[in-house]
């Protein structure tokens, strides 16, 4: 999501500013219900993470499996599942969608793109069980005030062998923010291979602002 602080997007939008005002699930779900029906209009011509988040899965997939389950968590309008519905994926994957707020999940069901959308709050379990899914994305959700660093374990957790998280993380809450720690910790423990921590573009022409997460499950 572009920073408000220093885009024009984001000091024209007065959705953007409150969302990095956010303090928990109660407000996020206030604002994200709000916000619904604008999002994508609001967002389309500059948010460039949901397509680059698909870019990175393409890349390090290494099987050229013909029906990738995928699990699309903090999936809002469906984004990520529309850049997937465009790619070279296309007709080779089922995705699945979590999030905290129901306006977010009715737009992306009017989409016909995902299978199953649910409701779920990322700072719980995911009720989902392990080693069911080929992918996990998670794109603009690991924000200021949205969603903290556990959720990378649960993430893993409900990956196959061998399968890939794509998560995009806000580059100012990086570190501070524990994710870091959090990411570095999985990879010392054996749990995964830390595939990229790469510095990328939240916004189209600009490379910087989030930080890309690719992890292999081990
Ligand atoms: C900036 S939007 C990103 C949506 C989509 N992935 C995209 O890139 O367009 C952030 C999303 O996180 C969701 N969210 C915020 N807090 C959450 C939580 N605790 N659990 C699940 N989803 C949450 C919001 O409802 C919202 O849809």
């Amino acid at each position: 999501m572009p920073d408000p602080s220093t885009t024009a997007l984001g000091q024209s939008n007065k959705f953007l500013q409150r969302a990095y005002d956010l303090t928990g699930a109660t407000d996020a779900e206030q604002l994200y219900n709000e916000w619904a029906s604008t999002y994508d209009g609001d967002l389309e011509s500059e948010y460039a993470s949901p397509q680059r988040t698909v870019e990175a899965v393409i890349k390090h997939l290494d099987d050229n499996k013909s029906n990738l389950k995928i699990l699309d968590a903090g999936c809002g309008t469906g984004l990520v599942g529309d850049e997937f519905a465009k790619s070279s994926l296309k007709e080779k994957f089922v995705i699945d969608g979590l999030d905290l707020t129901p306006g977010m999940l009715e737009a992306a069901r009017k989409k016909g793109v995902y299978q199953d959308l649910e409701t779920a709050d990322l700072t719980k379990p995911i009720n989902r069980t392990d080693g069911s899914y080929d992918v996990v994305t998670c794109v603009g959700t690991l924000t200021k005030g949205h969603v903290g660093p556990a959720v990378f374990n649960e993430f893993v957790r409900v990956l196959r062998k061998g399968g890939l998280v794509a998560a995009t993380v806000h580059e100012e809450i990086w570190e501070s923010g524990g994710y870091k720690s959090v990411v570095e910790g999985l990879g010392k423990a054996g749990e995964v291979e830390v595939v990229g921590t790469e510095a990328f573009g939240i916004l189209k022409g600009e490379t910087r602002g989030g930080v890309m997460v690719v992890l292999r499950k081990n």
